[in-house]
């Protein structure tokens, strides 16, 4: 079993019923430096007693309490004596299954409300001003607290925004306190955790390094593990954190397949065998994928080509390492929730790469899958990762490959890489970095006129692609200043021999997708 050593800290289960809200909870309770986990609203007591859970939060959800099948929880729940915190339906709920009243008064709240607090406010609202401004998304109402329970804030139209059972430790608000727009939204959290649950902050940097370094060694032991380095974030830092439990029995595997951007293969190899003394075997392999991509143009085509050949380099490099028992992935805990799978067993590891020889089986090492990707972020800073990899921007698995349009050649590769690194500079330079979900250039397939000095000029455009995003799922085009872009156009035109254009792709996505191809 892949474990990651998180199971140990006291944990608060945040109960997912549906609403997209779940993780954002989960994060903001980590942001208290209390460890938390999601649960199916379909956990049952027993389970929820099994975890012993310091505290259970009940997520908001995209249903009415009232309608035909929606989620319940089980109410045996309510009596293990774990506090339970209720968000918007998850207070709802607590109201109704407590023997509260919750009606459809047909006036909903949705956006920035002002709260009123009642009485000082109670546990969970004490201290913050009388009024608040606080972000409501929800059109049933809590009209009747259940019994022992007493109501601590009101808005215009919610009679019951929030209210407590001191004496059980049952409580609910129906307003988001996970979400941005709610004033000391964060406060009302470690009040919870703190000072209902009891909880100490021991969600810390410096105790997940120490727990999954613990954990890593007591899985691998005197084992050999191997690890594919891809220059992103998750599998640097899994690389860093199980180096330092294992030393010199973790082997990298970085393959250069000459599809990466300007700079990387050799960052990549300065930080992880100079800087880290980690063993690398760097493979280059950019003449295998170019003679492998001769000739292709088709999108798809490409993208398997690329895939394939990547499997193979991989694996040649890897068998080579005999007694390697261990592979190492930078699997995150949104993969492990989307995938529903809380554990996974040992598995023929071509189910995860995409293929090594069928008689080479790895248990999996998974230092990364209990954390979100702020913290891996932040994981990385503290084993001293540089900034450039903890914060490196998505990049596509067939790299460059996707990123020219038509058949891909070495030339096209070192033209698009000098266009592409002045885009990240300039991004870079003017502090967007953080702020740009992916900014990068694109080369298509077709030369345009232009006029340099004297001449008349047939060379390629660059495009330049930069989007907002939160998930990658849908994207917004930045809307990045216009003097900026003049310095981008100005220096790869200037700078990028073969280049006579740019242009900026103002597509989001839908309808359009981040990448070209
Ligand atoms: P699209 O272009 O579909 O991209 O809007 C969404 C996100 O996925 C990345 N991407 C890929 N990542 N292999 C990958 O590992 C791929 O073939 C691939 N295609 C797109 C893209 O960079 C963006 O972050």
């Amino acid at each position: 079993m892949s474990v990651s050593g998180a199971e140990s800290f006291p944990t608060v289960l945040v109960v997912d019923f549906g609403a997209q809200y779940a993780q954002l909870i989960a994060r903001r309770v980590r942001e208290a430096n209390v460890y938390s986990e999601i649960v199916p609203h379909t956990v049952t007591a027993d389970e929820v007693a099994a975890r012993q859970p310091v505290g259970i939060i009940l997520s908001g959800g995209p249903k009415s309490v009232h309608v035909e099948g929606a989620p319940r929880l089980d109410p045996a729940v309510y009596d293990l004596g774990v506090p339970v915190l209720g968000i918007c339906y998850g207070a709802q709920l607590v109201a109704s299954q407590l023997g509260g009243e919750v009606s459809r008064t047909g006036r909903g709240e949705y956006g920035r409300t002002g709260l009123r607090t009642i009485d000082g406010g109670g546990t969970l609202l004490g201290g913050e001003p009388p009024e608040f401004g606080v972000w409501m998304s929800h059109f049933d109402s809590i009209v009747t607290p259940p019994p022992g329970f007493t109501v601590t804030a009101t808005t215009d139209d919610a009679p019951v925004a929030a209210l407590e059972d001191r004496a059980r430790r049952i409580m609910g608000v129906q307003f988001h306190p996970e979400v941005v727009h709610t004033e000391g939204g964060q406060r009302v959290f470690t009040r919870f955790l703190h000072e209902v649950c009891g909880c100490d902050p021991s969600w810390t940097m410096d105790s997940i390094i120490e727990t999954s370094v613990a954990s890593v060694r007591a899985q691998v032991g005197d084992g050999r593990a191997i690890c594919g380095l891809s220059g992103g974030v998750d599998s640097a830092v899994a690389a860093a954190l199980v180096h330092r439990a294992i030393g010199g029995q973790l082997t990298c595997v970085f393959v250069d397949t000459g599809l990466l951007r300007k700079g990387e293969a050799e960052q990549v190899v300065e930080e992880f065998q100079r800087s880290q003394g980690i063993e690398l075997i760097h493979v280059r392999a950019a003449d295998r994928f170019f003679e492998r991509l001769a000739g292709l143009t088709d999108p798809e085509d490409k993208r398997k080509a690329i895939g394939e050949q990547f499997i193979r380099v991989f694996e040649e490099a890897a068998g080579g390492i005999t007694d390697a028992r261990y592979l190492v992935q930078g699997t995150l805990y949104p993969d492990v929730i989307e995938s529903g799978t809380p554990d996974a067993a040992k598995i023929k590891s071509h189910h995860n790469v995409g293929g090594l020889p069928d008689d080479m089986e790895f248990e999996l090492v998974e230092p990364l899958r209990a954390l979100f990707k702020d913290e891996v972020r932040r994981v990385g800073e503290e084993l001293g990762l540089p900034s450039e990899i903890v914060w490196r921007q998505p990049f596509p698995g067939p790299g460059l490959g996707v990123r020219i349009v038509g058949e891909v050649t070495p030339d096209k590769v070192a033209t698009l890489q000098e266009a592409d690194a002045i885009v990240r500079a300039e991004i870079r330079d003017a502090g967007l970095e953080r702020d740009i979900w992916q900014a990068f250039a694109v080369l298509p397939d077709i030369r345009t006129v232009g006029v340099m000095g004297d001449e008349r000029t047939y060379a390629h455009p660059v495009i330049i692609r930069a989007v907002t995003s939160e998930d990658a799922m849908t994207a917004d085009w930045a809307r990045l200043p216009y003097d900026l872009l003049e310095r981008m156009s100005s220096r790869i035109i200037n700078e990028v021999p073969g280049v006579n254009r740019v242009a900026y792709d103002i597509t989001s996505k839908p309808p359009g997708t981040i990448e070209w191809e």
